[in-house]
């Protein structure tokens, strides 16, 4: 049955749940055979799929190519697209225009908007237009360059009452959910506790409603460090190249095609 907003904001202090990234057909598919509640089309494809150094380049067309490809196969996840950079900050009338694209073109059920206070506007906007959206603060990966780098946030008094301030907004403004990234955990804490809609951790501590991971991380697809804050419950690299070199081998040996 298809996970709604309702039932993914009924899950607050339940058992603890979890949302995963995916970003193709395949990846969606893996997640969505699991009973995961929420997939995010995340704007980590720039650099897990696409090759950029950082979310910044990712465009819209983008973005609602590689949504499409999950929402053709997905049957009951939350399909939630991230809102690539420079899409919704201009204008609330360009925030409403790219946002209902993802619905639109691209049938995604919900949207994923970085900041607190200064997009509480856009959030009521979009959720009274029908736009369902998961909100994400603290460390918010599209303002590295204003945060000077992906540190944690909310380590000093001012800012741990910005970001407790951020949360109460985003949830007064409709969103259904939302996620703290790299923050402290006592501060995590005080935002679950307070919030009476699910809030989604990642970096955050134990504390959260739910934990999110980069699908690409919780499987070891590369050879590349991940995040300390992450965790890879497989190693596939080291397999995947071994498949490869033995494909390799066995063409140059004669062994494949099989005579039969
Ligand atoms: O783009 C992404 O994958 C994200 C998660 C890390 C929350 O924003």
């Amino acid at each position: 049955m298809k996970w709604t907003v309702n039932k993914i904001k009924n899950l607050k202090g339940g058992s603890k749940w979890t949302m995963l990234t995916a970003y193709d057909s395949i990846t969606a598919m893996w997640v969505d055979d699991n009973n995961i509640p929420a997939i995010l089309v995340g704007d980590s494809l720039a650099m897990t799929a696409l090759g950029y150094e950082n979310t910044l380049p990712v465009k819209m067309n983008e973005m609602l190519h590689h949504t499409s490809a999950v929402s053709r196969v997905v049957k009951n996840s939350m399909i939630i697209s991230d809102m690539p950079f420079m899409s919704y900050q201009s204008s609330i009338e360009s925030g409403l225009e790219n946002a209902g694209r993802f619905i639109k073109e691209s049938n995604a059920d919900a949207v994923k908007i970085e900041g607190g206070i200064i997009r509480a506007n856009l959030i009521e906007s979009l959720v009274s237009n029908g736009i369902p959206v998961l909100g994400h603060i603290g460390l918010t990966p599209q303002s590295i360059k204003q945060l000077g780098g992906y540190k944690m946030q909310g380590k000093n008094k001012i800012e741990y009452n910005n970001i407790l301030n951020d949360a109460i907004s985003v949830e007064k403004a409709g969103a259904f959910a939302i996620v703290l990234e790299c923050i402290p955990n006592e501060l995590a804490r005080k935002i679950t506790n307070t919030l009476s809609i699910p809030t989604i951790g990642i970096g955050a501590g134990l504390q959260c409603d739910a934990q999110v991971l980069v699908i690409s991380d919780l499987l070891g697809l590369t050879d590349k460090p991940i995040p300390n804050f992450a965790k890879s419950y497989l190693n596939l690299y080291p397999l995947i190249s071994n498949a490869i070199k033995q494909f390799k081998e066995d063409v140059k040996n004669d062994l494949f095609p099989q005579k039969k």
